[in-house]
């Protein structure tokens, strides 16, 4: 068991991390199913990690199909204590190529696997989810993105959709008054899971395009990926920038 170890669930644009001393794989079965992909170990910048690709190593899991119960549950069976999600986003308060450590979330996911608590257990499990981030990774990610000079936002609330539609201009004008800054597919239930395990989870989100409505026109995915291209090296650069925490 490595108490120490760090891990990173990485989302589109970042099924692997280039500069990752790769130490072993291992492939972990949980009574959840799989995971997106065997579990990775190694040396990242000053940090041992483990690294999971949320969409599979080829990204061929949809947001909707991500078997988040087998994640969290693979990462915490390894011995982790923490982990950062990174995941592209829309931005409804902020514009592309900025980075956001949220502070909050609204769940509009349904129809996922979204808790270990199963009927018959006594008593039945509630856990708080006031502060829905870790505080203490939340600000390892904000100093890493201060010392790595990228744009970041500190705080913002995450809006969790259920895809793999992106949203109507409706959606997302009720979102913006909702009090929602992004709009994800991917960040619920992901962070409950890993509060119901204890763990401290934070995440890094990275804004690829408007979301519906606030843009010019449709969004492409011309422009997704030609954001997410032009923006990841940011998010590489924070990550490798994380101080021992
Ligand atoms: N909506 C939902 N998820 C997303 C978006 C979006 O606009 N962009 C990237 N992931």
């Amino acid at each position: 068991m490595d108490t120490e170890r760090i891990a990173i669930v990485g989302g589109s644009g970042l099924t692997w991390l280039d500069t990752l001393s790769v130490e072993k794989q291992k492939v972990v079965v949980t009574p959840y199913g799989d995971p997106s992909a065997p579990l990775t170990f190694g040396q990242f910048g000053k940090l041992p990690v483990v690294f999971l690709p949320r969409h599979g190593a080829g990204h061929t899991i949809p947001p909707h199909e991500v078997n988040y119960r087998a994640n969290i549950w693979a990462l915490h069976s390894v011995g982790v204590k923490k982990i950062i999600s990174v995941a592209s986003v829309g931005g409804i308060t902020m514009e592309p190529g900025i980075l956001c450590v949220p502070d909050q979330i609204i769940d509009y996911t349904w129809g996922r696997e979204h808790t270990y608590v199963e009927s018959g257990q006594s008593p039945v499990k509630h856990v708080d989810f006031t502060e829905p981030y870790c505080e203490e990774l939340r600000q390892a990610l904000i100093q890493a993105g201060m010392n790595a000079s990228v744009r970041l936002k500190k705080d913002g609330c995450y809006g969790a959709t259920q895809g793999p539609r992106l949203e109507t201009a409706a959606e997302i004008q009720r979102m913006h008054r909702d009090g929602c800054d992004l709009v994800g597919m991917t960040g619920m239930p992901e962070a409950a899971l890993a509060r119901e395990l204890d763990l401290c989870f934070a995440h890094l989100s990275l804004v690829v395009n408007w979301a519906a409505g606030l843009g010019k026109g449709p969004i492409t995915m011309q422009e997704i990926q030609n954001n997410l291209e032009s923006s990841i090296e940011a998010v590489k650069k924070l990550l490798v920038s994380i101080e021992a925490i």
